[in-house]
């Protein structure tokens, strides 16, 4: 299985998304056993967030993990408005109170904040990681400038372990600078949304074909080459979200498949990077 390091923590390479997770009890059960399957799988990364159906994908993944029968990674974001210290520090109680958790494995800001400045985001981040109720912080949606800034406001004993990003096949923008620049400082690119992309090619379209061409010789599917992909790109974990057991199959048996040189040469070929980073939005 495709592991990397967080910290001291091997963590999977492939974990599972929880957005739109929680909005309706009617699809609760579904859910939970979907991230339960998942976690059987090897899918023991769970991302989740405040924001997601206000905490309603946070009490799905509290039921789901709870017993769950291997240790489970939890991700947690807090949102913009909710980043100056003592908000960050009410909003991560809530988080832990809803997933039935006292710590967190990770915790992140989920965007740059357009009101509470950076600084003051990171320090209610240092305060949360000192007083134990997160084993380790990141950031999500920071291009390349603004980790830098993030990075060179860390007090030393405190690592910035993650930034979590946009990032697939249709949208390599990771790649040009962010990527080479988080490898270089031990920071691991988390890829949200990474095979969303899959459901908008139209049958006919030669990516497509390609796709079904490699899935077809690894006797696997479309989303499989797409997450092995990604994998293999640098120190990267992707979190596709997925409730069918057979998605979420393919997502796991992405940890186990490696691709030809030959192989990505075509996928890059066929999805080509754009020459910018990933652009700076604040919320
Ligand atoms: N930090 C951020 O700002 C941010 C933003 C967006 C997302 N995220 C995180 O990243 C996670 C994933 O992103 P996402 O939910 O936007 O997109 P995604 O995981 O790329 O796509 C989810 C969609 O793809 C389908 N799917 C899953 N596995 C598949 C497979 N093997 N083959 C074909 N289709 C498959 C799912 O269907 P089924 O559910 O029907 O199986 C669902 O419709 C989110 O859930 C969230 O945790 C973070």
């Amino acid at each position: 299985m495709k592991t990397v390091m967080i910290g001291q923590d091997r963590v999977p390479q492939v974990g599972q998304g929880t957005w739109q997770l929680g909005r309706d009890r009617k699809t609760r059960d579904q859910e939970i056993e979907a991230l339960r399957y998942g976690i059987e799988r090897g899918l023991t990364l769970i991302d989740t967030a405040e924001m997601y159906a206000d905490g309603g994908a946070e009490e799905v993944v509290g039921e789901a993990i709870r017993q769950a029968s291997q240790p489970v990674f939890v991700v947690s974001k807090v949102w913009p408005s909710n980043q100056a210290p003592a908000r960050l520090r009410r909003s991560l109680e809530a988080s832990l109170k809803r997933l039935g958790r006292e710590q967190l494995d990770l915790y992140l800001l989920h965007w740059p904040s357009r009101t509470v400045p950076l600084k003051d985001a990171l320090a209610g981040l240092v305060e949360a990681y000192r007083a134990g109720l997160t084993r380790y912080v990141g950031v999500s949606n920071f291009p390349t400038a603004a980790l830098q800034e993030a990075l060179a406001l860390m007090p030393p004993d405190v690592p910035l372990v993650v930034d979590q990003v946009e990032y697939h096949l249709a949208n390599r923008r990771a790649e040009t600078q962010l990527l080479p620049f988080a490898r270089a400082h031990q920071v691991t690119l988390m890829a949200y949304s990474p095979v969303k992309f899959l459901a908008h090619l139209r049958p006919g379209d030669d990516r497509a074909d390609l796709l079904a061409r490699l899935a077809q010789a690894h006797h696997t599917a479309p989303a499989t080459i797409a997450l092995a992909y990604l994998l293999e790109a640098g120190p990267v974990i992707a979190i596709p979200k997925a409730l069918s057991r057979a998605h979420i199959d393919a997502n796991a048996a992405a940890l186990e498949i490696t691709l030809t040189e030959e192989e990505r040469r075509a996928l890059q070929e066929h999805f080509p990077c754009p020459s910018e980073d990933l652009p700076f939005t604040a919320l």
